[in-house]
C-alpha cells in the first residue's frame, strides 16, 4: 500500500506513451451513488486541450466500464509497478458484472471525493469528464485500422477528462 504525495499536472513524471501503451492502467469510473467499476486500459493518452491538463480514454460500448462511464464523471488512472502485471491482466479478461474484480487481487479501492483509485499504485490521476465523443467508421482517413481494431464494429466512445488531481507514491 503506497502514501501518496500530491504533484502538480505538469509536473508529473514518466512517459506516458510507455505507461499507458506498455505498462497498461487501471481506468476507474465512479458513478454519483458511489458505486465503481474498473478495467484495464492500454489505448489513451495524456495531454492538454481547451487550456487544460486532460487524459482521454476510450471505452467499448460493451464494457461495463462503459455504463459508468455514462452515467458519471469521476474518472481515474491508476499506474502500477511491474509486479502488478499479472492483476491489471486480470482486469482486463474479466468483468466486474460478473465479480469484484478488486476483491479478487487483493487491490485496495480508495474513494477521495467521489473518485475511486487503488492503494497499491504508484501514480494516480483524477479527472473529471469533459466531453463525450464516439469514433466513427467515416472518420477513419486509413481504413486498415478498421479491419484490425474493429471487425466487430464495436467503436470506441472518446472520454476527454480534465486532470484535477495527480499523485504519486513515497
Ligand atoms: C492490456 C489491455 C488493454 C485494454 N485496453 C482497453 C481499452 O483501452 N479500451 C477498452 O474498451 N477495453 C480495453 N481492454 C479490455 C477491457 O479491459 C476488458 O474487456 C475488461 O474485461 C472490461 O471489464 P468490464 O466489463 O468490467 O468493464 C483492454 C484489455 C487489456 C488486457
Amino acid at each position: 500500500m503506497s502514501e501518496f504525495k500530491r504533484v502538480k499536472p505538469e509536473s508529473l513524471s514518466g512517459n506516458f506513451i510507455d505507461a499507458i501503451g506498455s505498462k497498461w492502467a487501471l481506468l476507474t469510473v465512479t458513478r454519483p451513488d458511489g458505486s465503481y467499476n474498473t478495467m484495464t486500459v492500454s489505448w489513451g493518452g495524456v495531454g492538454v486541450l481547451w487550456n487544460k491538463p486532460v487524459c482521454f480514454v476510450f471505452v467499448r460500448p460493451q464494457r461495463y466500464t462503459h455504463e459508468f462511464s455514462e452515467a458519471g464523471e469521476c474518472f481515474t488512472l491508476s499506474f502500477f509497478e511491474d509486479k502488478y502485471r499479472e492483476k491489471l491482466a486480470y482486469c482486463g479478461r474479466v468483468s466486474g458484472r460478473d465479480t469484484d474484480k478488486a476483491a479478487d487481487c487483493g487491490l485496495t479501492p480508495v474513494r477521495q471525493h467521489g473518485y475511486t483509485f487503488f492503494a497499491e499504485a504508484k501514480q494516480v490521476l483524477a479527472a473529471k469528464k469533459l466531453y463525450v465523443d464516439e469514433i466513427r467508421e467515416g472518420g477513419f482517413v486509413d481504413p486498415s485500422i478498421l479491419d484490425h481494431c474493429y471487425p466487430k464494429k464495436d467503436y470506441h466512445t472518446v472520454y476527454v477528462c480534465e486532470i484535477v488531481a495527480a499523485a504519486e507514491a513515497v
